[in-house]
């Protein structure tokens, strides 16, 4: 049905008007009952898919990844389509426009897409609002930095964020590696990222004792662009900082091996989808091996078939996170890899 009807009227729209109308049928069809639906035509609900993973327990290994939900506007009706946990983000501590349109492009031919978003968002403050709603399902909180907020005073700008979201999310992302901030994959370098985890680790005690709750999990996000040094260093700064685990990967700056137009291949920003699949399990498999499975790992990045999910969860992903793919399949994807999973068992 998704591929069939809805998939083609909605690739007839430009992408960012797309999502915008998703997210308003979404909301407006919940709003008269069919989430209910929605659940039961796509939610897997077995206790065998249960995952537990720093610390939380997650009712499937599937989720939403981020930068589809940035404001938390809608995380408990996305749920209904199946996934397990849903990241919300990346958030700013002031709201921003992102880069100018258009920013979003799909190419049909790699079954991918390339996006400069640039962190467009209502900040932290606005998300907080929304996260005031019972959640149905596990949140995730990616944080950021504003724009205009030089590199040396960007620790601040991710305190706000997580001091902000703590009482709200379950775990916290530190996304370092997005391509659309000017200069924020800089974050990644060894010494700047040990810093920023470091201070991350010690707001997250004295918020535990503030609010008297346990720690927050807290993630890094990284680039598939890293060299294997640069994973050997990240390996070192997980054991080094004792952040809980890895989200593996973001888009990619590659353009290796695309089939689509030059105009649209051309395009700046990070591209996403089948084109990223080899390459994020790789950076999964190597950090997974390098470091004897010493930490927890999600998986994201190109994954459009149950395959490729397990291909990610074989190669040491525990958790894994869809985006493009659920754009280009739909929420039966989400069914079809729980079911996949299932069947292994
Ligand atoms: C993203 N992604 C992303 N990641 C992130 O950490 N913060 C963000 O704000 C966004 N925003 C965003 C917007 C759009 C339009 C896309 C397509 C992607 C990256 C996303 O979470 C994921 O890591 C990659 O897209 C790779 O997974 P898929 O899309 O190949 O399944």
């Amino acid at each position: 049905m998704y591929k069939l009807l809805i998939r083609p009227l909605l690739f007839l729209l430009d992408a960012e008007t797309a999502h915008h109308f998703s997210f308003w049928a979404i909301r407006t069809l919940s709003k008269f009952g069919f989430n209910r639906l929605f659940r039961k035509i796509w939610a897997v609900n077995d206790p065998k898919l249960e995952r537990e993973v720093f610390g939380l327990k997650f009712k499937n290994p599937v989720g939403l990844a981020a930068g589809f939900d940035k404001d938390a506007c809608l995380y408990n009706e996305l749920s209904d389509f199946g996934f397990g946990f849903v990241e919300i983000g990346t958030l700013t501590p002031k709201p921003q426009e992102g880069n100018p349109k258009k920013r979003l492009f799909r190419l049909l031919d790699d079954q991918g897409i390339i996006n400069r978003m640039g962190f467009n968002n209502k900040g932290v403050f606005e998300a907080v609002e929304q996260l005031k709603k019972d959640h149905r399902v596990l949140i995730g909180g990616n944080i950021g930095k504003n724009k205009v907020t030089a590199n040396k005073n960007a620790i601040k700008d991710y305190l706000i964020c997580f001091e902000t979201l703590f009482d709200h999310v379950d775990y916290f992302v530190v996304n370092v590696s997005s391509p659309n901030t000017p200069g924020l994959r800089e974050l990644q370098d060894k010494e700047p990222l040990t810093n920023l985890l470091k201070k991350l680790k010690r707001q997250n005690a004295k918020q535990t004792k503030k609010t008297n709750q346990k720690e927050k999990p807290i993630l890094l996000k990284i680039a598939p662009d890293l060299s294997d040094d640069q994973l050997m260093d990240i390996i070192l700064i997980v054991k080094d900082t004792e952040i809980d685990g890895i989200i593996a990967t973001n888009t990619t700056i590659s353009r290796k091996g695309l089939k689509s137009h030059m105009i649209l291949t051309e395009e700046k920003g990070g591209l996403s989808g089948k084109p990223l699949t080899s390459r994020s399990t790789e950076v999964i498999r190597f950090l997974a091996e390098k470091s004897n499975k010493a930490f927890p790992i999600i998986g994201v990045g190109g994954i459009h078939s149950p395959e490729d999910a397990l291909e990610k969860l074989d190669a040491g992903a525990d958790l894994i996170q869809l985006y493009t793919g659920f754009v280009y399949e739909g929420p039966a994807l989400v069914k079809s890899i729980n079911q996949a999973i299932l069947n292994r068992i």
